[in-house]
C-alpha cells in the first residue's frame, strides 16, 4: 500500500500546481458537437437528450465546464482537478452564476479509480493527456472504460506523433536546464529562464534548431507566449503519442475511435490532396488509416472521441443525422466563395450551401426539414448532405439543440437565460484584446464577440445610466494611447471615435439582433 501510494505521489508531482492555467471556453467539447461527430461517423442516431452526465478530467477554471452547465440546465456536470486555485477559481464562478448543476472536486487524477461516481454520458479530458505521467494516463483510459454508459463519449486530447516529435527535446532541455537543487525557484520563474535559454540557443545558432524546423517555429512563438501557459506547456512530464496505442488501450474497454472533435477532420477530402485518397479509404484498418492521416498531414495534435459503441446502430447517415437541428454559427451569414481550411484545402462553398444558410437564418432547422425544404428543391439529397457537413466543418452553420427557436427581435434591456454567467464575463475589467463567450441557452451554443460588442452590451444592460456609445467611450478613455485591439492599433481620440461608430454601427444591425434571436439577451 505504501509503495503504491509513493508511486501515486510521484507520478502526480510530474505536473506543476504552483502557477495559474487560464482557460478558454472550448467550443469542441459542447455536448452537441461532439454528438454531432460520433452521429456523422456512425455511432450514434437521433438528437441529444436535454439530460445528460458530464464529466471533465483536467478542468482547470471551470470555464468550459461552468458555461456548459448554463448552456443546458438538465443536464448535470462534474469537474476533476488536483490544483486547489482552479477549483476554488470554478467554484466562485461556479456560485456567482447560481449554476446548481455543476460540481467541482480537487482530486488527483491517482485517486480516481477510489471515487465512487456514477457512469457518464460523456468524459473529457483536454490539453491534458500528453502533459502527464503515463501511469495517470492509463488510470484515465480505465476511468473512461469503467464510466461510460452505453453510448457515450470519451474525448481526449493529446500532443500527437509525427508532427511534434521534434518538441521533446525542446521542453526536456527547458527542463534539465532549469532544474533547481534546493527548488527555491518557482514554475513561472523556472519557464521565464527556460524561455530565454531557449532563445539564446537558437539566436546563437543551435544545430538543434537547424535541423528541426518544427522545434524552431515552436520556440519563436514561446517567446510571445503567456508565461502561465508557457509553464503548463513546458515544464510538465510530456510526450507525443501515438493514435494506435491509445486506441489499443481503450479497445480493451470497449470503446471505439469514433471521429475528431475538429469536425473538419472528419471529411478526408478536407484534409488531404486527392493523390492520396485511395491510399488511405482502402486502409486496412481504423489505425491504419489514423495513422496514414497522421504521416500524410504530419499531424501534430489530435483530439479523438472514442464511443463504447451500442448495437444496431443505422447505416443510413441520412437517417442518423434526420433529427439534428442546426443554425449559423456566426453574425454575418453571408458565405466567402471559397474556404480554407486548417489543412490549407480550398473548397467552393456553392449555391446549395448559401441557400441551406439563409433557410437556417429563418429558423433553426432539422437536417430532415431541410431535405425537403422547397428552396432546396433543385438540389439533390448528396448536394445538400455534401452542402451541411461542409458548412459545419468550416464552421459556419452548428448543431444546436433539439427544437430550438428564435425569439422575436424586438430588444429590451435584460440579458436572458443562462444570464448571471452572461453578467459575470460583462463584469470582467475591460481589455482591448479580450474575446467574450456569451451562452445561447435557446441554442446551447455560444456566441463570441470582441471587446468592443462586450462594452456596448455591459453599458445595454448592466449601466442604463448613458447609452451604449457613451458608456463604451466613457471606459475605454480611461486606457492610454496607443490601445492595441486584436485588429488594429488605435494612436488617437479620432480613430478612437471613428472605430467605435463602425463598430457601434455593426452591434445595432447585426450584433444585437442575433443575440435576441438566439436568447442572450431579451
Ligand atoms: C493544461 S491544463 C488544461 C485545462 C483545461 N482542460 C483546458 O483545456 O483549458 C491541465 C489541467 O490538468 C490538471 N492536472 C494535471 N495533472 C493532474 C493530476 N494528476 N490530477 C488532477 N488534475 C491534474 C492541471 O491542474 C490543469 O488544470
Amino acid at each position: 500500500m505504501l509503495a503504491d501510494q509513493t508511486l501515486q505521489e510521484d507520478v502526480s508531482e510530474s505536473y506543476i500546481t504552483d502557477a495559474v492555467y487560464f482557460s478558454r471556453y472550448n467550443t469542441h467539447l459542447n455536448p452537441l458537437n461532439m454528438h454531432y461527430v460520433t452521429v456523422l461517423n456512425g455511432f450514434a442516431a437521433g438528437a441529444l437528450p436535454a439530460s445528460f452526465s458530464y464529466c471533465d478530467l483536467g478542468c482547470g477554471d471551470g470555464t468550459t465546464l461552468n458555461t456548459l452547465a448554463s448552456l443546458f440546465p438538465e443536464a448535470s456536470f462534474l469537474g476533476i482537478d488536483f490544483n486547489k486555485e482552479h477549483i476554488t477559481r470554478a467554484r466562485s464562478i461556479a456560485i456567482e452564476a447560481a449554476l446548481g448543476n455543476v460540481e467541482y472536486r480537487q482530486v488527483d487524477f491517482s485517486q480516481l479509480d477510489q471515487l465512487e461516481l456514477p457512469e457518464f454520458d460523456f468524459i473529457v479530458c483536454y490539453g491534458t493527456f500528453s502533459w502527464i505521467n503515463p501511469v495517470l494516463q492509463g488510470m484515465i483510459m480505465a476511468f473512461a472504460g469503467h464510466h461510460l454508459a452505453p453510448g457515450g463519449k470519451f474525448a481526449v486530447h493529446y500532443a500527437a506523433s509525427p508532427g511534434k516529435v521534434q518538441i521533446d527535446p525542446l521542453w526536456h532541455f527547458l527542463r534539465v536546464m532549469t532544474e533547481e537543487e534546493g527548488g527555491e525557484v518557482d514554475s513561472l520563474e523556472k519557464a521565464r529562464r527556460g524561455v530565454q535559454l531557449l532563445e539564446d540557443m537558437r539566436t546563437k545558432g543551435a544545430l538543434f534548431f537547424r535541423q528541426n524546423p518544427v522545434a524552431l517555429n515552436r520556440e519563436k512563438r514561446l517567446v510571445q507566449q503567456d508565461i502561465n501557459y508557457v509553464a503548463h506547456e513546458t515544464l510538465t512530464e510530456w510526450q507525443a503519442l501515438n493514435h494506435g496505442e491509445i486506441a489499443s488501450a481503450l479497445d480493451k474497454y470497449g470503446l471505439t475511435f469514433s471521429g475528431s472533435l475538429l469536425l473538419y477532420e472528419n471529411h478526408l477530402e478536407l484534409i488531404m490532396p486527392d493523390r492520396f485518397l485511395d491510399l488511405v479509404r482502402g486502409a486496412p484498418s481504423v489505425t491504419a488509416r489514423e495513422t496514414l492521416k497522421d504521416f500524410i498531414t504530419n499531424q501534430g495534435l489530435r483530439s479523438d472521441t472514442f464511443t463504447r459503441k451500442e448495437s444496431g446502430m443505422d447505416g443510413n447517415i441520412s437517417l442518423r443525422l434526420g433529427d439534428l437541428c442546426f443554425a449559423p454559427a456566426g453574425f454575418d451569414t453571408r458565405l466567402p466563395p471559397v474556404h480554407r481550411f486548417p489543412s490549407s484545402m480550398n473548397v467552393v462553398m456553392g449555391p446549395p450551401a448559401q441557400k441551406l444558410v439563409d433557410i437556417l437564418d429563418q429558423q433553426p432547422c432539422t437536417y430532415h426539414a431541410l431535405t425537403s425544404h422547397g428552396d432546396l428543391s433543385g438540389f439533390s439529397r448528396d448536394d445538400i448532405h455534401k452542402a451541411l457537413t461542409f458548412c459545419v466543418a468550416a464552421g459556419y452553420v452548428m448543431p444546436v439543440k433539439s427544437g430550438a427557436v428564435y425569439a422575436e427581435t424586438s430588444p429590451n434591456t435584460s440579458p436572458g437565460a443562462g444570464h448571471r454567467l452572461i453578467e459575470a464575463t460583462l463584469n470582467e475589467s475591460f481589455q482591448p484584446q479580450q474575446i467574450l463567450d456569451l451562452p445561447s441557452c435557446t441554442l446551447g451554443q455560444v456566441y463570441r464577440v470582441g471587446s468592443l460588442m462586450g462594452l456596448f452590451l455591459k453599458g445595454m444592460l448592466l449601466d442604463g445610466e448613458k447609452e451604449p456609445i457613451e458608456y463604451a467611450l466613457a471606459q475605454i478613455s480611461k486606457e492610454g494611447f496607443p490601445i492595441t485591439f486584436p485588429q488594429t492599433t488605435i494612436n488617437d481620440n479620432a480613430e478612437l471615435m471613428e472605430l467605435i461608430g463602425k463598430n457601434y454601427r455593426q452591434f445595432n444591425a447585426v450584433v444585437l439582433p442575433r443575440l435576441v434571436r438566439c436568447g442572450v439577451v431579451m
